[in-house]
């Protein structure tokens, strides 16, 4: 599906105005003020704002296995999916440590929405470590190709560029004294793709090397 049929499709379903656009370089940009729609319904710490799970739904319909990474107790009446947590009091299909997902056959799934914390502090809410995003970005890598990342956060997580294109960054503004978020949206890319983003970076890592020996 391509992207303009996303926006088209996410126009129809939610009814918002016109707020994503395909920038000349291909990649999707756009700004979601949630307005009077941000408490979030399970008033689970960190839990997605009403609303943010209609948004991606409409984004993505084409997606048959979606799969809520740092679950929490997400509203999977808005988005069914299977979960993964490492906290097991909350019941997820799958208790487990995002950066291994030793235990989640990723390769079953074509839409991951990733909410991880955000900070330390907000890792002492859920009496956790803060997790290390690179490499929970490479544990994704197992996703088949094609899959999409959904990232919530306010920090661009680490990632490698032969094996996910960064296809779109939305701004989220909620209430007043809430803080700005953002949602990068990633592509597993393809392997002959990756082969030619992992030649290029060679080429230029030799070119630099070169320089610096000249
Ligand atoms: C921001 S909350 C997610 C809230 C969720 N979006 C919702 O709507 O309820 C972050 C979640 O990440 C979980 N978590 C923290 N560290 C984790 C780790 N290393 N692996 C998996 N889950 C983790 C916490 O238990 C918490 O439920």
């Amino acid at each position: 599906m391509l992207w303009q049929e996303r926006i088209e499709n996410y126009a129809r379903e939610t009814g918002f105005p016109k707020c994503l656009f395909v920038g000349p370089d291909g990649r999707v940009v756009g700004t979601w003020i949630m307005g009077n729609d941000y408490r979030v319904k399970s008033a689970y710490y960190g839990g997605y704002p009403a609303g943010y799970l209609r948004r991606i739904r409409a984004l993505f319909p084409d997606k048959k296995r979606p799969l809520h990474l740092f679950s929490g107790q997400v509203d999977l009446a808005a988005f069914p999916g299977d979960t993964v947590d490492i906290n097991p009091e909350l019941k997820p299909t799958y208790v487990d440590d995002a950066q291994t997902l030793e235990r989640v056959p990723l390769e079953k799934y074509d839409l991951v929405l990733a909410d991880p914390p955000y900070s330390v502090e907000d890792a002492d809410h859920y009496e956790t470590t803060m997790v290390k995003r690179n490499v929970v970005m490479r544990a994704l890598q197992r996703l088949p190709i094609g899959a999409h990342v959904v990232w919530l956060d306010q920090v661009l997580p680490m990632y490698r560029k032969d094996a996910f294109e960064q296809e779109a960054a939305i701004g989220m503004w909620k209430s007043t004294n809430h803080r700005f978020r953002g949602i990068t949206i990633f592509r597993r890319r393809d392997a002959a793709i990756s082969q030619n983003v992992a030649s290029a970076a060679r080429r230029r890592a030799a070119n630099r090397a070169g320089r610096r020996e000249a």
